[in-house]
């Protein structure tokens, strides 16, 4: 499949996504949204495909949803064709881990596709922000609820109120980053983080983003009910007797999504 908007890449065992709309710094039109959400669901089915990494370029991950496709647009316009909402399930829909690796501009739907992702390993040029205030509307895809969850009220009030932006070490400090690195290591970093979960059992893997996702939405008693039931139920696969074998014999597991 040949797409326009961004460029794929298999690494190994990684898919790589970029986005590729360089003259708009990637910003996110319907296109860029939709061949992301098909890459994906293509790596999802794709056996050698066990983890993805989206990236944008060295200035900019993406500097958000598309200002000009939006700016003529009515209430009715984006309320009955349901804007960002099929193409922010497509993502949410991925069983595979995907990691966000972040140089520059991350802002309002770029910051928000940043967050979609598991985690974020951002470089430290990256500026993160949710300016849609400036605009005369507010974040649309996740920027009031998944950013509070990720670094609290406080900071999270202050980006989208006042449209700030945050720099690498600050995202790191407040939790929205797992890991900050020099811009020439950001992608080294993130096909290693990417290539060391792709050595996993897959179905091991799966189970994981499960659980922690419910983190988000149960209460802890729940939540921890769910991890205990999805724990034991990995005891119904080989890849659990492998992996404790090859612990007890001190050897490498070799792991067959099994
Ligand atoms: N949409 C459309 N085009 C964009 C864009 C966006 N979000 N961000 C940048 N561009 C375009 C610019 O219009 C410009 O195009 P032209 O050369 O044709 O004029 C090109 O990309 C380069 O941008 P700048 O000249 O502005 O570059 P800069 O280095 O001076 O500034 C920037 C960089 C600070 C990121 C600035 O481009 C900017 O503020 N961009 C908008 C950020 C923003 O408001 N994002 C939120 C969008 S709304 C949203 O995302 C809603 C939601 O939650 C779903």
């Amino acid at each position: 499949m040949a797409y326009e908007t961004i460029i794929i890449e298999t690494r190994g065992r990684v898919g790589l996504v970029q986005l590729n709309r360089p003259k708009a710094l990637n910003a996110l039109n319907l296109e860029l949204l939709g061949e992301l959400g098909q890459a994906l669901a293509e790596g999802q089915k794709n056996e050698k495909v066990r983890c993805f990494v989206i990236t944008g370029s060295e200035k900019a991950f993406a500097a958000g949803a598309d200002i000009k496709m939006m700016a003529s647009q009515s209430f009715v316009d984006v309320f009955a064709g349901d804007l960002f909402t099929p193409e922010e399930d497509a993502i949410m829909r991925i069983r595979k881990p995907i990691i966000a690796a972040v140089s520059g501009y991350a802002l309002g739907g770029g910051c928000e596709l940043a967050m979609m992702c598991d985690f974020i390993i951002a470089s430290d040029t990256a500026k993160f922000g949710q300016p849609e205030v400036n605009l005369g509307v507010m974040a649309g895809m996740g920027g009031t609820q998944r950013l509070t969850k990720l670094i609290g009220r406080a900071k999270s009030m202050d980006m989208n109120l006042t449209g700030r932006f945050m720099d690498a070490e600050e995202a790191e400090r407040s939790g929205l980053v797992s890991r900050v690195v020099p811009t020439k290591d950001l992608m080294k970093e993130a096909l290693s983080a990417a290539g060391k979960i792709a050595e996993k059992s897959m179905i091991t893997v799966m189970a994981i983003k499960e659980a922690v996702n419910r983190a988000e939405q149960l209460p802890l008693t729940e939540g921890i009910l769910f991890e205990r039931r999805v724990f034991h139920s990995l005891f119904a696969t080989e890849d659990q007797k492998e992996g404790m074998d090859a612990f007890a014999e001190k050897r490498e597991a070799q792991f067959r999504d099994k």
